[in-house]
């Protein structure tokens, strides 16, 4: 930084970790639509005269051009994206640079260019996730009457049908994106105007600012709004969650396109083979999305840290938000495209769910309830079933081969519904409580992910 009081340059094992450039020039578009905005408020209040606006106009202008050109140099000397651009403008025009640093602190400046970020990443990862709950939506609207077993513990607990699981993943995604939603108007409360951490001695029309630049408010504490990074924060917390679904999504696919379990191919584009075992097709894409939450959850107790205890108000330590933000943005938003590309290409085995799902143990719930419907208390009718459970199991059995007088003398209150209950479909469809399997509550539920997706679009 040019700051005149200094007679030394900076040691270069201080400007190493000092220099923020390699990472913040990201933040390059957003600081030059702020620094226009800026630059119109400062001509409102006459800082900037009329025929100096446009010529800082086109300087910005061109600077964004470069950059977006691949063509800008940062030179090893700039400290940050901010003084980079401020330093180029100087190049560019000469002194009339040095009037866009009035009433505008780098605080308030780098507070505004990360709010922005964030509220652009937000809504990035909003459509990202609207596209893959679309993918999930498409599959269980075409897998609605496929029945597979529904698990606890990784054990066969239940049958459901593969359309009520699919939209498990579905409803994760929609708490998600109201998450980045809130995370999008958390940041949109401008910081700028708020100078080094007092507040500015310009009249500065911070809501024309605002509007402006599409925040919807103002900030009302300057200290507050100095030191502020609660919005990344939030951004990463809901990133955090949401690449937490993505794991579970991942893992799951893992298992099932394993041989042994063979419910799902993942298509070969999102797949890898081995180096020396030729017959091998590895679900990469989905071990991936497995892998990534860690990192994402790192970034974001990695910012917590540096805020945590720290003195209002701004502190160079919250130049440590950048990395692991963009690292953020980076993982959550590749994930979730290839969430997507994975989810368009998957082919699921009918027949393979459909001998899984007929697992008779799975009905065991289903005739401990035919006992309760009979007047029978269910904790009873639990230790009847378990008992008829743990005889098939020592006697190699199944549910169905029992004769009606083995039933019989567990009570007396079985007959031959025993038998009708068995038969697989009765399991799922009995399922009717709203939120439930059954496929009249499929319905309903696909009806109610349908509004939603619209509401979304
Ligand atoms: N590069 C700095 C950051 O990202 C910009 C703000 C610097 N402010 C200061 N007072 N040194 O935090």
């Amino acid at each position: 930084m040019t700051v005149s009081r200094f007679r030394e340059e900076p040691d270069p094992r201080f400007w190493r970790l000092n220099r923020s450039v390699d990472f913040d020039f990201r933040l390059a578009p957003h600081d030059l639509a702020q620094s226009r905005a800026h630059a119109a408020a400062l001509n409102r209040i006459g800082v900037i005269v009329d025929d100096e606006l446009p010529v800082l106009d086109a300087a910005l202008a061109e600077i964004n051009a470069e950059i977006q050109g691949g063509a800008f140099e940062f030179l090893p000397s700039d400290e940050d994206v901010h003084m980079a651009i401020e330093r180029r403008l100087g190049d560019l025009i000469g002194p009339l640079a040095g009037k866009l640093h009035t009433g505008r602190s780098r605080n308030d400046q780098v507070a505004t260019d990360m709010a922005m970020a964030v509220m652009d990443h937000s809504g990035q990862a909003v459509t990202l996730i609207t596209d893959a709950m679309t993918a999930l939506l498409g599959l269980a609207r075409s897998h609605r009457d496929w029945a597979m077993p529904g698990y606890t513990h990784l054990q066969r607990a239940q049958p459901v049908y593969l359309g009520h699981h699919l939209l498990a993943y579905f409803w994760m995604l929609s708490r998600d994106v109201t998450r980045f939603q809130a995370a999008g108007q958390a940041a949109s409360v401008l910081p700028l105007g708020s100078g080094a951490l007092a507040g500015v001695n310009w009249e500065i029309d911070r809501r024309a600012v605002a509007r402006e630049l599409g925040f919807a408010d103002i900030t009302p504490n300057s200290l507050d709004a100095t030191s502020n990074r609660d919005f990344v924060l939030d951004y990463m917390a809901a990133a955090s969650v949401c690449a937490t679904h993505l794991s579970r999504l991942g893992s799951e696919l893992v298992i099932w396109s394993s041989t042994e379990f063979g419910f799902c191919r993942i298509a070969e584009p999102f797949t890898s083979g081995s180096s020396i075992m030729p017959q091998k097709q590895n679900p990469d894409s989905a071990e991936l999305l497995r892998a990534k939450a860690p990192r994402v959850i790192a970034d974001l107790t990695t910012l917590l840290g540096v805020m945590h205890a720290l003195p209002l108000t701004y502190g160079k330590d919250m130049q440590e938000d950048k990395e692991p933000f963009f690292d953020s943005v980076d993982t959550i938003e590749a994930s979730l495209a290839m969430t997507t590309g994975i989810l368009e290409g998957i082919r699921f085995d009918r027949d393979r769910l459909l001998a899984a799902a007929g697992d008779e143990m799975l009905a065991a719930t289903e005739i401990a309830d035919l006992l309760v419907r009979r007047g029978m208390p269910f904790r009873e009718a639990h230790g009847i079933v378990g008992d008829l459970v743990r005889q098939c199991v020592q006697e190699g059995r199944s549910l169905s081969d029992l004769t009606s007088e083995e039933i019989r003398m567990r009570s007396e209150l079985f007959d031959d519904e025993y038998y009708e209950v068995l038969k697989q479909s009765s399991w799922l469809e009995s399922k009717r409580s709203e939120g439930g399997t059954s496929s009249a509550s499929l319905v309903r539920q696909i009806e109610f992910a349908t509004e939603r997706l619209a509401d979304l679009s």
